[in-house]
């Protein structure tokens, strides 16, 4: 979906217009991929408009920071509620939420020290990722010919805009011979992720999803599912998972912030389960959607409320909310 174009954008500090949110093309992380970055989402729910795991994603762009010897100008508090100014000013009751900190404009060479680090926050309004019928019908997924990186090569616990260079070859493939994603292995193997989804498979009601160790990026909504699945009773196991596995999943589906619950009918050409999203995936669906439409009580303390006066008291059936419409 194209961008509108309009709207403020945040920058060290000011928010400037859209068409004003420019850098140099002689930034540094134009040409070494030297930036980190967050996607989150704000929900519309019938109490008011709430960031799902805002602070969340905000300690994971701190420790890719960490990871990359970035010192951000700004603290963590700072620009947490920079996000809010942004969405605020923006007035919007839903949307995408990507805060960027990179290397700017200074010198070229990789040495990045040189180069100034700075921070934009940007919001826009996005749909399903997948589609929305994926939600409800399940994607067609490959395995991937592309490996996620080998371990002490690039850091996937760092959301690094560097790693999507190998995302993007794993959704090329993927786009080129006709399905909507990859699943990548890692390097000795073994099942890690989509190139913009965390991984689960089903077999006798038990969940299993790779390990941090699988070349994975440590999803919140991985970690969101792992909680709400043993809330919901069920055995979580996070372990090296062998790729045919997949092939004989009673169910699969890839979670993100972009893909929320995504269930995946195929893979390969081979049916997982009935081929169509099974009994746990949707139980997990019901339930995240629960919370992010703000349909029941916070337990875990996962919303922030964007607007002041929000909370409101008041429960009622939800604008704009997310379903898998079942
Ligand atoms: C490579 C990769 N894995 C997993 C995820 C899911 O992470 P999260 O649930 O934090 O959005 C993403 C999301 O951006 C991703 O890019």
């Amino acid at each position: 979906m194209a961008f509108s174009g309009t709207g403020k954008i945040w920058m060290n500090g000011a928010l400037v217009d859209w068409a004003d949110a420019t850098i140099h093309v002689a930034s540094h992380v134009v040409h070494y991929g030297s930036g980190v970055f967050e996607g989150a989402r704000c929900y519309s729910t019938p109490r008011g408009s709430a960031c799902f795991r805002l602070d969340a994603h905000m300690r994971r762009l701190f420790d890719s920071c960490k990871i990359y010897r970035m010192e951000p100008q700004d603290d963590l508090n700072t620009l947490t509620n920079a996000v809010l100014e942004t969405i605020r000013a923006n007035e919007f009751k839903a949307c995408y939420i990507r805060p960027i900190i990179y290397r700017g404009y200074n010198e070229l060479g990789v040495n990045p020290f040189p180069c100034p680090v700075d921070t934009a926050i940007l919001t826009w309004e996005w749909g399903a990722y997948l589609g929305q019928d994926a939600l409800k019908n399940g994607v067609d997924v490959r395995v991937s010919s592309w490996n996620r990186a080998a371990p002490n090569t690039f850091p996937t616990l760092a959301k690094s805009a560097a790693n999507y260079a190998n995302s993007q070859l794993i959704k090329m493939e993927a786009i080129a011979e006709g399905y909507s994603e990859g699943i990548a292995l890692d390097t000795h193997g073994n099942l890690s992720e989509g190139s913009g989804q965390n991984l689960f498979l089903v077999r006798d009601n038990i969940l299993y999803t790779p390990p941090l160790s699988a070349a994975v990026l440590p999803g919140i909504t991985r970690s969101s599912v792992i909680t709400l699945a043993r809330d919901l009773g069920f055995t979580v196991q996070e372990e090296m998972l062998p790729r045919e596995l997949l092939y004989i999943a009673d169910e699969a589906f890839f979670v993100g912030t972009a893909a929320e619950i995504t269930p995946i009918r195929s893979v390969d050409k081979i049916t997982i389960g009935a081929g169509r999203p099974g009994p746990v995936t949707e139980a997990l669906q019901k339930a995240f959607f629960a919370v992010i439409n703000g349909e029941v009580p916070d337990r875990h303390g996962w919303l922030t409320f964007v607007y002041p006066g929000e909370p409101l008291q008041a429960v009622g059936a939800g604008a704009g909310k997310r379903s898998a419409d079942r």
